[in-house]
């Protein structure tokens, strides 16, 4: 079984380089089936969800140059199905954005229901309620999604019942080429939604207010690319290392990252005595003691992101004191903190909420990678254990992290990628 090997204690120092935003990337490749023509992509990160995209759009007819790992070219002309393989497609969340890209372009449409991270439920609701008020049909059957329209789509106004960062980008892909104007209330604000309209608008469309709690598209006839598009920065990437950073006592750069993205955790971290300091596309994360005991409420932008909680844990678990976590977005992502547990940390769940007394040390241990930011966590918590962890299920952590065995490597950390057959020593 594929796994990593982290031998602890490590104290990370150096500079790390961010790479592009996965949950901004795999909402930009679909939207660029907006387009009928060639699409240039830089700062693309490197992970296997974007790898399972680009298969799904080049058996849908896309052409894809690949002129560097993190650039592409991509040719959407000839779209010929917008039939995408049940296989592919229930593998990964995000694979929904192809509902919203397609119904642009194609009267059509069929995906499997998306897969992803097991977080609890994953309803897809407010998605559904998009398109409907857009005038799609809707079914959902034998563990596919249908979506079909007589007509172009139509703008209208949409008020999403919860504040979802999935419907939102959805309603954006699929009224940019509706008739007239929608506007959505109640919108997610992530970066990632800014960044994406931000890339249709530089095609063409006509999106306002990304990042506000109300965005209203003018649809348009057709976009069309002039110059490459550079994804941001992965917000959450950058976080995990500076939450590595100080859980290990570090010193680290941590570089080519927005920090305005980063505040939510910058101001948990400085609560928890740690120094951080901002500059330009940087942030320089140093910490020489033990953490000062802090709490956490997830919450969507420019809240705590749920994202970077089970990271949080690990700096909270070797803390002087107790402080809680509540999980206010995913029903399920506490599974991470029976691991820990393992490894000797004093952590209580009853529900939505984590109470974490901080241990002297961690140890070591045998543990699972039960989602992608909990294994990160992992991760972070072998960095700071004594002794060998051996980590499993790592596949979810190759979804998300670019080169994240390289970029730890780098920062002075003994971690360790063994492939399927391999043996550790
Ligand atoms: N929700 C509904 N109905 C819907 C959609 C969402 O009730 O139709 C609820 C969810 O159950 C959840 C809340 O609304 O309680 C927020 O869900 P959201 O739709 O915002 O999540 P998502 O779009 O499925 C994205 C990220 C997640 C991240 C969340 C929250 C992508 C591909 N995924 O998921 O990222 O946790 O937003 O910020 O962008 C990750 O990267 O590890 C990850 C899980």
């Amino acid at each position: 079984m594929e796994k990593f090997i982290v031998e602890g204690p490590a104290k990370l120092v150096g500079t790390v380089n961010i790479s592009g935003a996965k949950n901004a990337a795999v909402g930009i490749l679909p939207a660029t089936l907006l387009v009928k023509g060639k699409c240039h992509l830089e700062n693309v990160p490197d992970i296997s969800d974007m790898r399972s995209y680009y298969t799904i759009l080049e058996s849908l007819g896309a052409k894809i140059e690949y002129i560097n790992k993190n650039e592409l070219i991509i040719d959407n002309t000839n779209i010929k199905s917008a039939i995408a393989s049940y296989e592919l497609t229930s593998k990964f969340r995000a694979s929904y954005y192809l509902l919203g890209a397609l119904l642009g372009r194609f009267n059509e449409v069929e995906i499997g229901l998306p897969g992803g991270c097991n977080l609890g439920a994953r309803p897809i609701d407010q998605h559904i309620k998009v398109f409907e008020k857009l005038g799609a049909k809707i079914d959902v059957r034998s563990g596919r999604v249908y979506a079909s329209k007589t007509s172009k789509l139509k703008g209208t106004s949409i008020f999403l019942d919860v504040v979802s960062v999935g419907a939102t980008i959805n309603a954006i892909l699929a009224a940019t080429l509706a008739e007239g104007t929608t506007i959505i209330e109640n919108v997610a604000k992530e970066p990632h939604i800014v960044d994406i309209a931000s890339f249709l608008n530089s095609m063409g469309a006509n999106i306002k207010g990304a990042g506000t709690d109300v965005i209203k598209i003018v649809g348009v006839e057709k976009l069309e690319q002039k110059s490459s598009y550079s994804i941001i920065p992965d917000q959450i990437e950058a976080g995990t290392f500076m939450v590595a950073a100080a859980a290990t006592k570090g010193d680290v750069i941590i570089n080519n990252c927005i920090p305005k993205h980063l505040e939510p955790i910058t101001a948990k971290l400085r609560e928890a005595g740690v120094t951080v300091i901002e500059q330009d596309s940087l942030v320089h994360v140093k910490m020489d003691k033990k953490a000062k005991p802090f709490s956490i409420k997830t919450m969507p932008h420019p809240g705590f992101p749920t994202d970077m909680q089970p990271q949080m844990c690990i700096l909270l678990a070797l803390a002087s004191g107790t402080g809680m976590i509540v999980e206010n977005i995913w029903e399920s992502r506490f599974q991470y903190t029976d691991e820990l547990i393992k490894m000797g940390a004093d952590i209580l769940c009853k529900g939505n909420t984590a109470i974490v007394t901080g241990v002297d040390k961690l140890y070591g241990a045998p543990v699972i990678a039960h989602d992608l930011r909990a294994g990160a966590a992992m991760i972070i918590a072998g960095l700071v254990a004594e002794g060998k962890t051996e980590i499993t299920h790592i596949n979810h952590i190759l979804r998300g992290y670019e080169d994240i065995v390289g970029k730890f490597l780098k920062l002075g950390a003994n971690i360790k990628y063994i492939s399927e057959g391999d043996t550790d020593d």
